[in-house]
């Protein structure tokens, strides 16, 4: 029997073994798909597991998309160019990082209709996930890409993998087509402090729980097409199930009422 986990601390708020799991029965997959909390000297150790042929595939989340990068054998461009690594599994004898939040963003867009092509986009937040948006972004020709966080020198770290962005001040705001606050702000129901008048535009929020963020709904009451992450969220597990088990599972009504 085939065994996968998602790795990351904390974990608890996982959703990922429900939608895997889900899926793998769908399937008639023999597997079974774990959460798993570890700590960071941990990782070499659990990677190693996957070299012996112990299990089978891993899902990384935060905060190690970065630091299990040295234990691979080989990274996908997608991770050369994030620094950032969401799926991990064993092709013949090497141990490939991979990133589907990039195809994950795409393919949640697509899904939403929302097309990007020739837009100009402002970014609020550098975290994580962040790399992985704008590269997303860039491969689907995008005008031009805005990022702004409260702490600059992140954003700054960020502009050192991708030279064509503009770095805008927090707080301010330039003229956009859409908008993605990629910040932690709205997970607790606390909002972001942005005075933006604006109508007509899209406004997407990396959260999809709670599934309307403050940012969401107050764009919506302004005339604003509204968009949460969800999506994304469905098709980054979607393509790591994918490569895993060389079936591309539904996304249907069912899968997504898993996230709800
Ligand atoms: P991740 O776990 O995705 O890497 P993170 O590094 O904690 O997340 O990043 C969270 C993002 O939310 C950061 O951009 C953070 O801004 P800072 O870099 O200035 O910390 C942003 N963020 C968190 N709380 C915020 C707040 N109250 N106002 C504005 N931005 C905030």
């Amino acid at each position: 029997m085939k065994k996968y986990f998602v790795i990351g601390n904390p974990i608890n708020h996982s959703l990922s073994p429900e939608l895997h799991n889900f899926w793998l029965k769908k399937n008639n997959i023999n597997a079974t798909y774990e959460k798993i909390k570890l700590e960071e000297n941990e990782l070499e150790n659990f990677i190693k597991r996957l070299r012996n042929d112990e299990i089978h595939g891993i899902n990384v989340t935060v905060p190690f998309k970065n630091k299990v990068i040295k234990y691979l054998d080989k990274l996908s461009l997608e991770v050369e160019t994030t620094g950032s690594v969401n799926t991990i599994y064993k092709n013949g004898n090497d141990i490939i990082g991979h990133n589907t939040d990039v195809a994950g963003f795409e393919l949640g867009l697509r899904h939403s209709k929302i097309n990007v092509l020739h837009k100009s986009i402002l970014i609020l937040g550098a975290g994580g996930v962040v790399p992985s948006i704008i590269y997303s972004l860039l491969s689907m020709g995008c005008k031009k890409i805005f990022l702004s966080n409260r702490t600059v020198e992140k954003a700054e770290d960020i502009k050192k993998k991708f030279d064509d962005i503009d770095i805008i001040k927090w707080g301010e705001t330039p003229d956009f087509d859409i908008i993605i606050n990629a910040t932690s702000v709205g997970l607790k129901s606390d909002s972001l402090d942005l005075d933006l008048n604006v109508k007509d535009k899209i406004f997407y929020d990396v959260i999809y729980n709670p599934k309307e963020t403050q940012f969401l709904k107050k764009a919506k009451e302004m005339g604003n097409k509204t968009e949460n992450g969800k999506l994304m969220f469905i098709y980054q597990a979607n393509q790591s199930f994918s490569i895993w088990n060389n079936v591309i599972p539904k996304i249907d009504h069912e899968a997504l009422k898993i996230l709800e």
